[in-house]
């Protein structure tokens, strides 16, 4: 992304140039998935799809990916890139326990659309951990201001992350890998995108794979205390 009007967002110039630099920087030919960052309110959807068929075509993705996509814009960019022979393979959304907005609609259609979902910020930046239960770590994200506002950490949601904390011990697990187990229930998700700031981290969150399970219990223990249903 770069000031102007072609710097950010889905037109054909945008999307060509900031590829094309990203390929410059990372020394390579091609990726293996190209994904459209946010609808553009202000240039036509076909735009945007053809030029990601144009960018498979050229050979410099693989396969096409959407992020960000509403159910609605979802469906008709699926449609678009499905008649022209390149099928959205993923779509990116923001999905965690604490965001629950794909579950109203998106995943339906990318279900019924056979898209994959990849979940970002799966542990809410950090949120959905048991950093925060003691206070604001000096080398957490909150401390730093830097996407988690350290006024995001109120006593209400301490108290729900608590309660997650505790059911995640009774399972054997650190509240991040369930966390990340909770999204891998879903057969709909195919992955999840995690963040980490250390190597510790990465390993800690990738033993989430050591116990996907859940009961229907946990499961309603978890909405309960997300006060979701
Ligand atoms: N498509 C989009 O619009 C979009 C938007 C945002 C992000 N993304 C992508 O999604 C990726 C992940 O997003 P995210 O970084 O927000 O994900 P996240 O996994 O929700 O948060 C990562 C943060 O959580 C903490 N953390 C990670 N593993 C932990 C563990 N095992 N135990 C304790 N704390 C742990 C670390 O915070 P501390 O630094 O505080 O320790 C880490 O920086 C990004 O790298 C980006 O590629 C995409």
């Amino acid at each position: 992304m770069w000031p102007g009007p072609y710097g950010d967002w889905g037109s054909r110039k945008y999307l060509m140039a900031s590829l094309h630099q990203s390929l410059k920087r990372m020394k390579l030919d091609y990726v293996d998935i190209f994904y459209h960052h946010r609808p553009d309110p202000n240039t036509p959807l076909e735009e945007t799809m053809v030029a990601l068929r144009d960018i498979v075509h050229q050979g410099k993705a693989c396969y096409v990916g959407l992020s960000n996509y509403p159910p609605d814009l979802a469906q008709k960019a699926a449609a678009l890139l499905r008649a022209m022979g390149t099928p959205c393979l993923i779509h990116q959304p923001k999905y965690s326990m604490l965001v629950r907005t794909p579950e109203e609609g998106l995943l339906d259609v990318l279900q019924a659309e056979g898209i994959g979902a990849i979940a970002f910020s799966p542990l809410a930046q950090g949120l959905l951990t048991n950093k925060y239960l003691g206070g604001i770590p000096a080398d957490s994200r909150a401390s730093k201001e830097h996407f988690l506002k350290s006024d995001m950490i109120t006593a209400e949601l301490m108290e729900k992350i608590d309660r997650l904390n505790n059911l995640a011990i009774q399972r054997g697990q650190t509240l991040a890998q369930m966390a990340i187990a909770w999204l891998l229930k879903d057969e709909r998700v195919s992955s999840v995108l995690v963040g980490a700031r250390n190597s510790e981290q990465l390993v800690d969150s990738l033993k989430a794979l050591d116990r996907l399970d859940f009961t229907a219990d946990e499961l309603a223990l978890i909405d309960a205390i997300l006060k979701y249903n």
